[in-house]
């Protein structure tokens, strides 16, 4: 993108490169269908829920990935089939879960109540449903493992019992079938060897019990499209070579629930200086956007960044303290040591800002950023300001 373009849209804002989204959805897409001979991907909509995302996403065949009745809603919103849906998460509601069911959805069960909900369904047929599986990261890939988060309290853990309790809860219903396992677990390294165990953990566990998958659905949590990941064709190579030990590639159907890894790159937030002060040895340069816009988390150090100066030369100097627009003292989004000067005026455009930003951002002290989008040289203002 023009550094000129980044200097004309109302900041703080976002703006979407069409064609890098284009591209990483395309991207995973296509890596797993070119390995899969039945495959289907569905964004996460927790990712990121913009409308205009989740359009661009169905327009190229995705399916949406949805985790509460809201999301549901906001799918369906958005254009979505209720047969292109794939519906998770413990905030199901007893309404939407049946509805979903009903028509098709791939719904996949996540806690008891749902198993009782299953009575309800309509007796005359038989309904296919999926089943969260629990994964303990550092049982089944200590090198994977990130200490306090390893024991999940998602899904139903084969170890203790429960996932047979459902499995033998579903056999004992003549009007359901159990037809998936799901097995989405976000794993510190997002490596490969990680999706082989996790795959291998889970094939072997059906192998045991004489069952044969018509569906998996390893979830989400593949990095996005940088130099040194492994990229999305390498990730279906891992999951086909897993498969086919256990039975034929084509006999089973490959579900995937990509959210960073196709939205990430593809978002850049620009925000503008405001004021500088100089106190302590250092600059304070205020911008109008906040550290929460880009991570929500405070935990990312892996932005890339342009300045885009409002003109002129300015002098380099050693100390700038790049602070948000809060009145959160921590609200900083980086030091610049021996970098030109910033003034009033100059904008920032941090890279990568597409995943988890959006949902993570709180309306604390001012309302979201807008977004625009940027195609064929030309930005649109795809949100508006609430
Ligand atoms: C069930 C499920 N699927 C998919 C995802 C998407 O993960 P990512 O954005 O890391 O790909 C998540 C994220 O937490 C999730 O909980």
């Amino acid at each position: 993108m023009k550094t000129q373009l980044l200097r004309t849209p109302e900041t703080p804002c976002y703006v979407i490169d069409e064609a890098a989204l284009t591209c990483s959805l395309r991207s995973f897409a296509t890596a797993m269908s070119e390995l899969f001979p039945h495959s289907v991907a569905a964004l996460s909509v927790k990712t990121n829920p913009l409308p205009h995302l989740l359009t661009r996403a169905r327009e190229m065949g995705y399916l949406a990935e949805v985790v509460s009745a809201d999301e549901y809603e906001l799918a369906l919103r958005c254009g979505f089939a209720k047969n292109r849906i794939v519906y998770n998460g413990p905030l199901k509601s007893r309404d939407t879960f049946l509805d979903a069911i009903e028509h098709g959805a791939l719904v996949n069960l996540e806690t008891f109540r749902e198993v009782g909900w299953l009575a309800s369904l309509d007796h005359r047929r038989v309904h296919p449903v999926g089943v969260r599986l629990n994964v303990n990261v550092s049982a089944i890939s200590p090198d994977d493992q990130n200490h306090d988060e390893d024991m999940s309290r998602f899904g139903f853990s084969a170890e203790s019992g429960e996932l047979d309790a459902v499995l033998a809860a579903i056999g004992e219903m003549p009007h359901v079938r159990f037809e998936r396992l799901h097995l989405h677990r976000n794993s510190r390294t997002r490596s490969r060897r990680f999706y082989e165990r996790l795959l291998d953990y889970a094939l072997g566990l059906m192998q045991a019990r004489g069952i044969t998958l018509r569906q998996i659905d390893v979830g989400g949590g593949f990095h996005s499209m940088l130099p040194a990941h492994p990229t999305h064709r390498q990730y279906a190579e891992t999951l086909a070579r897993v498969v086919t030990r256990y039975q034929p590639i084509d006999t089973l159907t490959l579900i995937t629930e990509p959210g960073n890894a196709v939205v990430n790159t593809s978002f850049t937030f620009v925000t503008q200086v405001i004021d500088v002060k100089h106190h302590d040895g250092a600059c304070f340069v205020t911008v109008d956007g906040s550290r929460i816009d880009v991570d929500p988390l405070f935990r990312r150090n892996d932005h890339t960044m342009r300045i885009v100066s409002s003109g002129g030369t300015a002098p380099v100097v050693e100390r700038q303290i790049v602070g948000g627009c809060t009145c959160l003292e921590f609200d900083r989004l980086m030091e610049l040591r021996h970098q030109p000067a910033l003034r009033p005026g100059d904008r920032l455009a941090l890279s990568h800002a597409g995943a988890y930003t959006l949902t993570l951002t709180p309306l604390f002290t001012r309302h979201w950023p807008a977004v625009y989008s940027y195609y064929n040289g030309q930005l649109t203002r795809v949100s508006n300001r609430y």
